[in-house]
């Protein structure tokens, strides 16, 4: 007798005492006054890089600025480090993609995800995670709302996002945030991760949806008992 679960989407969250949140939104606010700098990292298009068609590169529709290599190593270290906690192994995820995000008061972020118009998005042989990390959190400054389905039900679900935390959820959900409704200019970081190729080949393998990936991804597929194997041991 119980409650079993058949499908469902969870998230993560995680607060760091060790970040520097300062330096981050300074470094942030500069790059975006600044684009030209030249020591930012390149897992980003660069801010005034324009496509073959002479459109914007950018690819979450909103404002965003690459973080410099310093800091893209520092976050990804730590986004590794949750994850290898999550998933109970070392390098259980790469972090390929990092920006930062500069939403001035009255603005917001559309919605969206961050599995399409990626290299590695949509994939379904390299599958990943996705998250954002707030240094701050001015009140009213527009809380993480993600938008979710399961059996054709759907759920917008805000969290009250809190200063020094982390939110790890499926590159496939959608999410926004609504308008900036403080007077100070809020500034986030993002990013994508693929998983590393020991979970991976885990994933691959877990036809009993048994990982705790598929808490973020939503099981896919089948779970089908071994009729067979059932049967002969009734006849014993
Ligand atoms: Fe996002």
């Amino acid at each position: 007798m119980g409650l079993k679960l058949i499908n469902g989407l969870f998230y993560f969250e995680h607060t760091f005492d060790d970040i520097d949140n300062q330096a981050l939104i300074d470094e942030i606010k500069y790059t975006k006054e600044n684009p030209d700098r030249t020591d930012l990292d390149d897992s980003r298009p660069h801010p005034l890089d324009l496509n073959e068609e002479g459109m914007d590169m950018q690819h979450t529709f909103y404002e965003d600025v690459p973080l410099t290599n310093k800091s893209l190593v520092l976050l990804g270290d730590k986004v590794q480090g949750v994850c290898d906690s999550i998933f109970n192994m070392k390098q259980s995820v790469m972090c390929e993609e990092v920006w930062g995000h500069v939403i001035p008061p009255g603005e917001q972020t559309m919605v969206h995800n961050h599995g399409s118009n990626t290299p590695v998005g949509g994939s379904k042989n390299e599958l990943g995670l996705s998250w954002v990390y707030y240094p701050h959190m001015p009140v009213k400054s527009g809380n993480l709302i993600f938008i979710a389905s399961a059996n054709q039900q759907r759920v917008m679900w805000e969290i009250e996002s809190t200063p020094s935390t982390l939110y790890l959820f499926s590159r496939d959900i959608l999410h926004f945030t609504p308008r900036n409704a403080s007077e100070e200019t809020r500034i986030s970081v993002s990013g994508n991760c693929v998983l590393g190729s020991e979970l991976m080949n885990v994933i691959r393998k877990d036809i009993g949806f048994k990982n705790n990936f598929w808490y973020f991804q939503g099981r896919e597929g089948e779970n089908i008992v071994d009729r067979d194997k059932d049967n002969g041991q009734k006849e014993k």
